[in-house]
């Protein structure tokens, strides 16, 4: 069993590079970000509170990763309520607990999310962590929105992109930052295709230790 790890900021477009990755290698694939979303997103739901940890805690530990839709989960404002409890230690010691159980499948999976290559799965056996700078992931957002017909704010998507950051690399559980032995792919000078191709690259020479 093989893990690949990739981890970076917000809109850094590790969630389509997994994607890819992972149909390439024929791997599992996890976006991590999808299980803090969800639990934000039960709570929501179910008129509970996003500031009371046993309570989130309690959701977290029922979570089903089998019904994440990307789709459902993808909207800004459960982004925004998963970063706030993505700061409790209790939520996400219930979250890591399944996403290690995750990366256990044959033949392999590629976890994704802040915290993969530090705290999740340490021992993967390649991990990435990809970046871009906040004015080239807001730019990618914005037209990402405008392209499917929605109406956007760069000045805004850029304030909360930044906000983001500052919440994911500032919180004292398992802040956001390369392991030591990542390999950091910074993608503000590269299209997804470039972006595929270095990450491949550099999955090759390491699989094939
Ligand atoms: O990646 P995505 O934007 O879906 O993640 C939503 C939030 O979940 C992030 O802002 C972060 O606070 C949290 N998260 C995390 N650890 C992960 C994945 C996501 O703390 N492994």
């Amino acid at each position: 069993m093989k893990t690949i790890a990739i981890d970076g900021p917000a809109a850094a477009g590790k969630g389509t590079l997994s994607r890819r990755i992972a149909e390439d290698y024929g791997f599992h694939h996890l976006d991590t970000g999808l299980t803090y979303r969800a639990t934000a997103k039960a709570l929501i739901d179910r008129g509970l509170p996003l500031d009371d940890e046993a309570v989130a805690a309690e959701v977290a530990r029922t979570l089903d990763l089998g019904g994440l839709d990307r789709a459902v989960l993808s909207a800004h404002d459960i982004g925004e309520a998963a970063s706030k409890i993505a700061v409790m230690p209790t939520v996400r010691r219930a979250l890591v607990e399944a996403q290690r159980g995750f990366a256990a499948r044959e033949p392999g999976t590629v976890l994704d999310g802040r915290d993969i290559g530090t705290v999740v799965c340490p021992d993967a056996a390649v991990k990435l962590y990809v970046t871009a700078s906040p004015e080239v992931r807001a730019r990618r957002r914005y037209d990402e929105i405008v392209g499917n017909g929605g109406v956007a704010d760069f000045e805004t998507i850029l304030d909360d992109i930044r906000r983001r950051d500052e919440r994911d690399m500032g919180r004292a559980d398992s802040p956001l930052k390369p392991a030591d032995d990542a390999h950091l792919l910074d993608t503000s000078e590269m299209g997804i295709e470039a972006a595929f191709s270095a990450a491949k690259s550099i999955i090759d020479a390491a699989l094939k230790h």
